[in-house]
Formats: C-alpha cells, sequence, structure tokens
C-alpha cells in the first residue's frame, strides 16, 4: 500500500501523460499488478475529470431546467386519446343537454362514457354523435344526511369509481369528469394535463368564481360542473378507497365534496388550474368572457343558467361559435390583447374568437383586465353579496356610456396557419362617438395559431397587437408576440 503511494508520486506529473506511446498494450482487469502506472494514471486522470463533469452538469442545470426538460420528452406529450371523460347525467336532463355534449364529443378522437341514473327507454339503436351511456350501479346502501339534498350526489361521486372500474382504460393517462351541461375544450385540456405527470398523483381543476361557494364548500376543492382531472395512477387508488369515504362523508352535500375530502384522506391536495369554470353567476358571461385568465380556456359549466354568449342566437349556436373559432385556433380562445391607436386616441381590447372592444380615449391595461360585472350572483336574495374571486367593475347601464362592442362573426384559416377572425358590430341605439369610431362596422384580427408548448405555458405572457391605420368603416388589427422589453400602453 504505500508502496504503491510512493511508487506513484515519483510518476511524471500529468501533463506529461500525452507524450505515451499509442502502441502501450491495454492491461487486462485479471491482473491489476501488470497495469503500469502510467495507464493508472490515465484511468485516475479520467475518473477523476467525469466526476468533475457530472457535478459542473449538475450545478449549472438548475433543478427546474432539468424538469422543464424532462416534461418536454415525449413520454409526456399527452394527447386526446389519453383522456377518458365520464359526463354525469340523469335520464330527464340527457334529452336536453346532450346537445351540449355533442359540440365537444368526436366520436373518433375523444373517449367519453355517459353515467345515467336509469335506463328506462334507453335508444336501443345509440346516436353515433354522442358518447355510449351506461347506467350507474345502485348506491342505496350508502348513507346521506344532508338536509334538502340530493342523493344523486352519492351516484354522482361514485362515477371515479366505476369509470376506473369498467376496466376499459388503455392508455388512459386523464381521467376526467364533468356534469352534461359541463362544455370542454378538449384539446386544450390535453395542452393543460401535458403539464403534469400522469404517473403521479394529480387532482386538477379549479374552485367557483363566487366567494361565498368557496366559503360553503372549499377554496381547495375542484367543483364538479367545472369539470377535474385525475391522473390515472391515482385514480386507480381513489377507486379503491372510495366507497369507505362515502360511508363517512354521508353528511357533505354534493358528489364534489365527496371526491375533495376522499383525495384529502389520501393525502392530495387540489392543483388550481384557472381555465377551468364552474360559473357559479347567473345572466350575461360578456363581463367574464371578456378577462379570461392568462391560461387556456378548459370548460365552461352551468349554461342554462346564463344567457347565450352571442347575440341572436340560442345557448347551443352560442357554444358552437365558440368552439368552432376554438377549432381554429384552440390555445388562443377568449385570449385577450390590447392595442392603442395613439393617433386618435383610441384603446382597443380583442378577446380571440368573442368579442372586441373599442373604448374612446386612453385606458390603462390593469383597468382592462377586470371584469365588467355584466352577470349577477349565483345565490338569489337580498343579503347576497356580490363577492368574487377576481376583481371586477362597474358594467355602465347606459349602453352609450359602455365601449363600441363587436361580436365574432366568423373565422377562417389559410395554409400557413395564419387566421383571420371577422367581428361584427353590436349596435345598441343612437350613441354619440367620437369621428375617428363612429363608422366602425367591422373588425378584422389577424394572427397567427397559438402552439402552446409547456415552456410557453410556464410562466404565460399576453400577446401584444397593432391597429392598422387610417380606419373607416373596418379597422383591422394584426395579433403577434411582444417585442421582449415591450409594454402594452399607449405611446411607449
Ligand atoms: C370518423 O371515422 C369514421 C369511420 O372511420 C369516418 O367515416 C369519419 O369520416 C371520421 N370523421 C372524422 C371527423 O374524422
Ligand atoms: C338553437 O338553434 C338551432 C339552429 O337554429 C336549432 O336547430 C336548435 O333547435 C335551437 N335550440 C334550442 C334549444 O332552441
Ligand atoms: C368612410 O366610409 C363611408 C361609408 O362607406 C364613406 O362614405 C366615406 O367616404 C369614407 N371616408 C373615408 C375618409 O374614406
Amino acid at each position: 500500500m504505500n508502496q504503491t503511494r510512493r511508487k506513484r508520486r515519483s510518476d511524471p506529473p500529468l501533463s506529461r501523460l500525452d507524450s505515451l506511446s499509442p502502441e502501450m498494450p491495454f492491461p487486462s482487469s485479471k491482473s491489476p499488478s501488470l497495469i503500469s502506472p502510467r495507464v493508472r494514471n490515465i484511468f485516475l486522470l479520467l475518473i477523476f475529470c467525469s466526476i468533475i463533469f457530472t457535478l459542473f452538469t449538475y450545478c449549472t442545470f438548475r433543478r427546474d431546467q432539468i424538469s422543464s426538460i424532462a416534461r418536454s420528452l415525449p413520454l409526456f406529450s399527452t394527447q386526446r386519446r389519453h383522456l377518458l371523460f365520464s359526463i354525469a347525467a340523469s335520464r330527464d336532463s340527457w334529452l336536453r343537454r346532450s346537445s351540449y355534449v355533442r359540440l365537444w364529443y368526436s366520436p373518433n378522437s375523444t373517449r367519453a362514457v355517459v353515467f345515467l341514473d336509469r335506463g328506462g327507454g334507453l335508444d336501443p339503436d345509440p346516436d353515433p354523435t354522442l358518447p355510449p351511456a351506461v347506467v350507474s350501479q345502485d348506491v342505496s346502501r350508502f348513507p346521506y344526511t344532508f338536509p334538502g339534498g340530493l342523493r344523486s350526489a352519492i351516484r354522482v361521486a361514485r362515477v371515479v369509481k366505476e369509470t376506473v372500474d369498467r376496466g376499459d382504460n388503455k392508455d388512459v393517462r386523464w381521467f376526467v369528469f364533468g356534469d352534461d351541461d359541463t362544455v370542454f375544450f378538449v384539446d386544450n385540456l390535453v395542452t393543460v394535463l401535458s403539464k403534469y405527470d400522469h404517473r403521479k398523483w394529480w387532482y386538477v381543476g379549479s374552485n367557483s368564481e363566487f366567494y361565498d361557494q368557496n366559503v360553503r364548500y372549499s377554496f381547495d376543492m375542484a367543483f364538479g360542473g367545472g369539470g377535474f382531472a385525475i391522473s390515472a395512477s391515482l385514480g386507480k387508488v381513489l377507486a379503491k378507497v372510495l366507497d369507505s369515504c362515502l360511508m363517512r362523508y354521508a353528511h357533505m352535500y354534493g358528489s364534489d365534496s365527496r371526491i375533495f375530502s376522499c383525495l384529502a384522506e389520501l393525502g392530495v391536495a387540489l392543483t388550481h388550474e384557472p381555465g377551468f369554470h364552474q360559473i357559479d353567476v347567473r345572466g350575461n358571461l360578456f363581463g367574464l368572457l371578456c378577462a379570461h385568465p392568462l391560461a387556456p380556456l378548459v370548460s365552461l359549466h352551468h349554461l342554462d343558467a346564463v344567457d347565450p354568449f352571442f347575440p341572436k342566437t340560442n345557448r347551443t349556436e352560442s357554444v358552437a361559435r365558440l368552439i368552432g373559432a376554438a377549432s381554429l385556433d384552440s390555445a388562443r380562445i377568449l385570449q385577450q390583447s390590447v392595442c392603442y391607436d395613439s393617433s386618435n386616441i383610441v384603446t382597443v381590447s380583442v378577446v380571440w374568437g368573442y368579442a372586441v372592444q373599442v373604448y374612446e380615449g386612453n385606458k390603462l391595461l390593469p383597468d382592462l383586465l377586470t371584469l365588467q360585472k355584466t352577470f349577477s350572483t349565483w345565490r338569489r336574495g337580498s343579503g347576497v353579496r356580490s363577492n368574487y374571486m377576481f376583481s371586477t367593475r362597474e358594467y355602465p347601464r347606459d349602453p352609450c356610456a359602455r365601449p363600441l362592442v363587436f361580436f365574432l362573426d366568423s373565422v377562417r384559416s389559410d395554409e400557413t396557419d395564419g387566421t383571420w377572425s371577422s367581428y361584427k358590430l353590436h349596435n345598441v341605439g343612437n350613441c354619440h362617438r367620437a369621428e375617428a369610431v363612429k363608422r366602425l362596422q367591422w373588425i378584422r384580427v389577424m394572427s397567427r395559431k397559438l402552439k402552446l408548448n409547456v415552456e410557453q405555458m410556464n410562466p404565460p405572457r399576453r400577446q401584444c397587437c397593432d391597429i392598422s391605420s387610417p380606419y373607416n368603416t373596418s379597422m383591422v388589427i394584426n395579433i403577434r408576440q411582444c417585442m421582449p422589453d415591450e409594454l402594452i400602453a399607449m405611446n411607449t
């Protein structure tokens, strides 16, 4: 031992290793004693270098960089076929609301099952434009004690278990749950879920817009109507334990509370994704749709409680128009860009695929990102305060005090991923408007298809737009990526 050390010390300096003769025989591992000191030095140097290199690599690649590289691997490239939707319906509601499901369900690419409370009179010849329907199992053995509540909460909670137990789960990475009046933007949901590793335990959704509802149920619960997603690995565990939870949470009102409680017992917390919308508001959704969070639109719910989104349409047609626009540029639907015409002092807010608002004057961006209170509270009655989970501003009663509003009329895209969307003036009567905007009838918006990858969503950045001047009856707007240090403001 000591001898070896002494010997090594007497070896030539490392810098002279390059002078080794190439013909030197490769040492056999069986006879270590035959390794010449020079060759051993080469090996030691190589090992030393590789340790230094590994340490160096680890230290320079911060952990988030490594994980973002991991997330972009094909392993996580979630696709439509990896999602299995379970829709909770009742025989009575399904007849009316299946028209909503038909809008987002594509028989060829969406996997979905509808759970009904009873069969009686189920069409023996199923409609191929709708997902297959099954009848939920009997749940009369489970207790339900919430005063005045509906026992169906147990059946709907159990949809989670019955979906997993059905066994038709090949390649399923995510179990997604919603009601028959939930409309999903499937491609956006795929984009959002691809941020997460389906092999881990994830519970993804969002709570209510209405503050009081979150106080009553939980701020940390995914509200069922807005839809929520459970990773396949978590779904399998939840299915095993759910029945025992159903016995314990008999005193709760809804199905989503039962799922939330059982997941809490498994030690799993909700991951909030702002694109899920429970829509616990009523009436005119304009203000809410015009200030969507900077995240892909995933779902809309309570469609029967809100007015049609577009003038002169019914609810189904309204949703169809939004989904039609989303089919051409899914990630961009409801994304808001604001641009300024400084020569005429005009501010324009474009909500892609839905509406454009033209304000006379210079409006600061943060003010345009708050929600105009066009809707009313979910709960009715004198004691109900309108407390929401987001910042709001008043919507003037006088239509002439509002901006000019243009609603989506049509969208078309060309081969090069460019998209033109056209918005038509919604005439509200004879208002006095500034000279620059008083003849406007149309807004035409040019954009390029928004391709979101995990990198761009984490964190996202709002896009910029430009107004082509001059304009008269028709204004042309181009949406584009902002420059690195560009500010969204007048005269910058
Ligand atoms: C769906 O599949 C059917 C049968 O394979 C085919 O006829 C139909 O064109 C497809 N539809 C779409 C939208 O791809
Ligand atoms: C909505 O309008 C469409 C097209 O005009 C029509 O086919 C459908 O029956 C209407 N739906 C309702 C619920 O009125
Ligand atoms: C604006 O459009 C109106 C109506 O088409 C037309 O009469 C007018 O001449 C146009 N003004 C300009 C400056 O082009």
